[in-house]
């Protein structure tokens, strides 16, 4: 099934949410809201978490997590099913739902885990709840639940973000990327290493070079230079270990940036070999978490 695919099983309906990584991460500009503009280019990748939706109570919705932390009333899960669920008609507002969400995702990480799970849970919720609502309501759901939540609802490969992450354009990536993912384990607040972020006006050519580049087969050290992202240095200044992370993978020879607010970084490998074989001596040098990943077909 694809990454981004659902189906019911029996009296279950199985759902999946992929992550995504940011190759680039400029924030140009503080808005009035409090929110930041930014242009980000970013890319699904095949490390998903798993929802399971099945009957639950009357009027409730019962959200279980492999990681006992996000077991919470304010997980995106909970909130996205709570939206769906107000638009269920009066004579079937007693609906519930029990959810285990199966994480594979780090969270605080800047992969995107939370906002996919609460994607996919809006998309899922419609499905289970058979509540009637198109694309556009589904779009202005998701933009309410977060910024980058848009774009995992559109279910995109790729896409540069613009706005507060809420505005996708289209891009054209035909090609796979090989992703090294090191987390160091220590989530990090998006909102705090915004709070310390400097916004600066920069180049807006920078994707357009870099899907060129990665269209053309390159993955070496030609595009290092191109992978900005403007929150590693709030991000860093919270979680040295973020620093140290990075330079593990550029000292594998490979190019490397920060991956959304943080904490993981990410390096783009040759291929899925190379990929595999760098975290393997990854693995044996950091305490950190380690994965390979790849970008959609
Ligand atoms: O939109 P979301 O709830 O995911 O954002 C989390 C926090 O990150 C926001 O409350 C805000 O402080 C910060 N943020 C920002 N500018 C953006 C996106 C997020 O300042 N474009």
């Amino acid at each position: 099934m694809s990454p981004f695919g659902s189906r019911f099983l029996g009296n279950c309906l199985v759902a999946y949410a992929p992550a995504k990584v940011n190759l680039t991460l400029r924030v140009t500009g503080r808005r009035a809201d409090g929110y930041h503009e930014l242009r980000s280019l970013v890319v699904t990748i095949d490390l998903v978490d798993t929802l399971v939706l099945s009957p639950g109570s009357a009027g409730t919705i019962d959200l279980r997590v492999n990681v006992p932390e996000l077991n919470r009333d304010d997980n995106l899960v909970v909130t996205a099913l709570r939206m769906v669920a107000q638009r269920l008609s009066p004579d079937r507002s007693d609906a519930g739902v029990r959810v285990y969400l199966h994480k594979r995702i780090p969270h605080g990480a800047g992969l995107g885990g939370g906002s996919s799970d609460g994607s996919c849970a809006l998309r899922a919720g419609r499905d289970w709840f058979a509540v009637r609502m198109n694309d556009g309501e589904l779009y202005e759901l998701s933009a309410q639940l977060g910024s980058d939540c848009p774009f995992f609802v559109e279910r995109r490969k790729a896409a540069l973000l613009m706005g507060r992450g809420e505005r996708l354009m289209p891009v054209r990536l035909d090609t796979r990327l090989d992703f090294v993912i090191v987390w160091p384990r220590v989530p990090v607040s998006t909102a705090e290493v915004f709070r310390r972020c400097q916004p600066v006006k920069s180049e807006e050519t920078t994707e357009e070079r870099l899907l060129a580049l990665l269209n053309d087969g390159v993955r070496d050290l030609r595009l290092q230079s191109l992978l900005k992202n403007d929150l590693l240095d709030p991000a860093v200044s919270l979680c040295p270990a973020i620093g140290e992370a990075l330079d593990a993978l550029r000292g594998m020879g490979i190019p490397a940036t920060m991956s959304g607010s943080g904490s993981a970084v990410v390096g783009i490998a040759q291929d899925r070999e190379s990929a595999v074989a760098i975290a393997r001596r990854l693995r044996q040098q950091l305490p950190h978490f380690v994965t390979v990943a790849r970008s959609l077909e």
